[in-house]
């Protein structure tokens, strides 16, 4: 029977590797060792700590992995030319001015470390800096301008604070964890008002789950700004976190700069499949942002009857105002109901991810409980 299970597949060839025939023989896709259980949230926890989204990947992105596997042997490079012509057609922009990669996570590194490094990074005192603190432990210097009394990113601030060092100001919108969006309108004035010797960074990782994505992205701004970034990824509205695909666009200048940062060359075959699979499902992309709608609506109704505040959300993460988000933390430990512990000194925020209708249950039992309701 060696190598002829599946034939026509890849499974046609495994009578190269006598180990691997074995394995199909037997069944055993992965050499004996248990896999089950490393895919997915652990078994029995209700994870609504990493603003996933559990609708996805897209039936039409597991199709495309399924079916284009078998071409793992293979570099990906010719799929990753046409997922980027598939984005810069989208967003109106020549090919050039896209880089894609592992997630946004690895092209907001570069960025941060590529840009950041000719001078100082500013930044919103409270905002997803794990980039930021890449770079500064690479030696880039930091300066963080507190938030608005009502948790917004202060962008008048931000503009005071721009001194002769800063090289790079990295904004999130919407911004997480507040979740909450700054408007359009007062972003593009902001960058325009920005020397241009200076690269704002505007990471939209959640920007296609606003209210009105078209008013609040910067991308047209694109067009008459060179010292712009903004960042995307499919981790969230395409539910794709962990097949890590993600995708900066910006002047041709910066994306070279950029490109000559990232560790490999954008994304592996079964990211790639997916996203080139799922980038045009209008359906999947409609119902996806229904789910989280819907999931984010059933937790405020659930916090409000709390009697607790949340920030106003745009996002699929809620920041909820607590008495103190660490021992709220604690009690979901206690029944498997994982969220995000406080963030810095922000001791009375806590924040929950949309998710499966009966984590979200999960996660109303625990606070009902905290609160006394
Ligand atoms: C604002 C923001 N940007 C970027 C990321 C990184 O996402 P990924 O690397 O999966 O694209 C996250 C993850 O939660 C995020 O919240």
């Amino acid at each position: 029977m060696l190598g002829t299970a599946g034939a026509g597949g890849a499974l046609a060839l495994t009578g190269t590797n006598p180990a691997l025939a074995a394995a199909v023989e037997q069944g055993t896709a992965a050499y004996g060792v248990d896999v089950a259980d490393v895919f997915g949230p652990p078994p029995g926890v209700a994870q609504l700590s990493r603003n996933e989204n559990p609708f996805g990947p897209a039936p039409s992105a597991l199709q495309a992995v399924a079916r284009y596997s078998a071409q793992g042997a293979y570099y990906a490079d010719r799929a990753v030319r046409k997922l980027i012509a598939m984005i810069a057609e989208r967003h109106g922009l020549e090919s050039d001015r896209v880089v894609l990669s592992s997630g946004s996570t690895e092209v907001l590194k570069c960025v941060a470390l590529g840009l950041g490094r000719k001078g100082t990074i500013l930044c919103p005192e409270l905002f997803w800096d794990t980039t930021v603190h890449y770079a500064e432990a690479k030696g880039v210097k930091v300066k963080r301008v507190p938030l608005a009394s009502d948790m917004s990113i202060d962008l008048a601030a931000m503009k005071a604070a721009i001194t002769p060092d800063v090289s790079l100001i990295h904004i999130c919108n919407p911004n997480n964890p507040t979740g909450m969006s700054l408007d359009g309108e007062a972003l593009r004035a902001f960058i325009r008002s920005v020397d241009p010797r200076v690269t704002v960074l505007v990471d939209e990782a959640y920007m296609e789950l606003t209210a009105r994505p078209d008013y609040t992205t910067v991308v047209p701004l694109l067009k008459e700004r060179a010292n712009l970034v903004i960042c995307r990824t499919f981790s969230k509205i395409y539910g794709m976190a962990g097949l890590r695909l993600g995708y900066a666009m910006t002047s041709p200048d910066i994306a070279e700069t950029l490109r000559g940062y990232l560790m490999s060359f954008g994304g592996n075959l079964a990211g790639l499949a997916a996203g080139i699979a799922s980038y045009h499902d209008e359906p999947f992309l409609k119902a996806s942002k229904a789910f989280i709608l819907e999931s984010r609506a059933s937790i405020m109704e659930v916090v409000k009857s709390c009697g607790l505040a949340t920030c106003a959300s745009d996002t699929n993460f809620v920041y909820v105002k607590v008495p103190d988000a660490d021992a709220l933390y604690q009690k979901m430990v206690e029944a498997q109901v994982d969220i995000r512990p406080a963030y810095g000194r922000w001791t009375q925020w806590s924040r929950v991810s949309t998710g499966r209708a009966e984590d979200i249950g999960r996660y109303a039992a625990v606070l009902r409980a905290y609160v006394g309701a």
